[in-house]
């Protein structure tokens, strides 16, 4: 028997993101693209918004001791320059909750959704985009920097940028031209509202600046806000690797560091912290068939440790903020965790300076263009009842936090 004992104060627990479970919100841009039938509708979703202490009760009985949610600006901000005091007291309430359970929060200041009003000015594409966007997190660490410590500012900004610029599948589904191949990519629809255009190549590069700026610009005014609080943002690690062949190894090094370290290089300076999501994996010159998850991604858990590993040159603490399996049947999902969990433990070993793990998903939720069919949880959601039920992985997971240890 072998046991794999995590450090002392090692966190654990589950992440969601706002517009995928609390339900309710209408004022941002993939409201209004489901409101013209180019994605699946929210609506009410898990309804988190008002059942978060019921839902936290059961992250605490999994024996959780920490949990990633987000924030939705459209919430805080429904107007340009507007801001709701109402909607801070609803997330100080949330942060409460957890406090009262022992979960040490981790809150995502923007994942995904834009409001209205700033989608209607272009959103990222604005010029002033960077500035409006870190005047939103400053008001947000001043209001809530008492109650928590961890921030990120952004969720996977590379996946916001290349799905509504690049393969055009989510707003402002904007399309390079002649690339239907990237579509064909497992999990991503096509989607009638798509404007091809080569004008999108130059707009995506700017997005992609725009956001590095905003980034670095909401760093700076958090800190300025003076809570101490840390500020980082969540990267999904697409880890990219090869066969034998030196031409695939210099394939899976050139896109890595496309998609991997041309970004983070430019904003690591201004992190304090960052979050690695994992879920895809491409091996050049791979002929295994591997078994599949439900988003008919590869069954490649082992591919979180190479990815942090690659993040160690940055010197940053690190936050497995979001790795999990959409499993509906959850009968891959606690080998897929264990899996997970080894991978980090390994990682850890070789020098990448791990200090928490959040499963995707606390919930089964609404998987973007996918809509609700996708189920991620350790707790499955009846959509119709809103009745939650516990899944049999989410107890092998319990026992990994009880001994903060994996036993095999
Ligand atoms: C996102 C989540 C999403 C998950 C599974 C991540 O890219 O942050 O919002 O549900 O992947 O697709």
């Amino acid at each position: 028997m072998s046991e794999k004992k995590f450090p002392e104060g090692f966190l654990w627990g589950a992440a969601t993101a706002a517009y995928q479970v609390e339900g309710g919100i209408e004022n941002c841009d993939w409201a209004r693209a489901a409101r013209e039938g180019f994605v699946p509708r929210a609506g009410r979703a898990c309804d988190h918004y008002h059942r978060y202490e019921a839902d936290f009760d059961i992250a605490a009985s999994l024996g959780h001791n920490c949990h990633r949610f987000s924030i939705e600006w459209a919430r805080i901000e429904p107007e340009e320059g507007r801001f709701d005091e109402k909607e801070i007291e609803h997330y100080r309430a949330v942060l409460a909750a957890l406090r009262a359970r022992g979960l040490k929060p981790f809150i995502t200041l923007w994942h995904f959704t834009l409001p209205q009003w700033f989608a209607d000015k272009g959103g990222f594409e604005h010029p002033d985009a960077p500035e409006i966007f870190a005047r939103y997190c400053a008001y947000v660490t001043r209001k809530l920097g008492n109650d928590c410590r961890h921030f990120a500012t952004m969720n996977e900004p590379l996946v916001f940028a290349s799905n509504g610029w690049r393969r055009g599948s989510w707003p402002p589904f904007r399309k390079w031209p002649g690339l239907d191949f990237l579509q064909s990519i497992p999990g991503h629809r096509r989607f009638r509202a798509q404007e091809t255009s080569v004008r999108n190549v130059p707009r995506y590069f700017k997005v992609v600046s725009q956001l590095v700026r905003a980034h670095n610009a909401a760093y700076d005014a958090m800190k300025a806000a003076g809570f101490g609080v840390e500020v980082g943002l969540v990267h999904q690690v697409i880890l990219f690797h090869s066969n034998w062949n030196p031409f695939n190894q210099l394939l899976a090094s050139l896109m890595n560091w496309h998609w991997t370290h041309s970004f983070l290089k430019r904003v690591f300076k201004k992190c304090d912290a960052i979050g690695v999501n994992y879920y895809l994996h491409k091996k050049f010159g791979d002929t295994r068939a591997y078994e599949k998850t439900d988003m008919g991604w590869d069954v490649y858990p082992e591919g979180l440790c190479e990815s942090l590993l690659m993040l160690r040159r940055y010197g940053l603490p690190l936050w497995v903020s979001e790795a999990g399996v959409a499993d509906a049947s959850d009968r891959i999902r606690a080998d897929y965790i264990k899996r997970l969990v080894r991978c980090m433990y390994s990682a850890m070993e070789r020098g990448a300076d791990v200090r928490g793990y959040m499963y995707w998903s606390l919930l089964d939720n609404y998987e973007w263009a996918h809509g609700f069919e996708k189920r991620f949880g350790l707790v499955a959601v009846d959509y119709d009842t809103l009745e939650r039920k516990i899944r049999p992985s989410a107890y092998v997971y319990k026992e990994i936090i009880e001994k903060n240890a994996l036993v095999e």
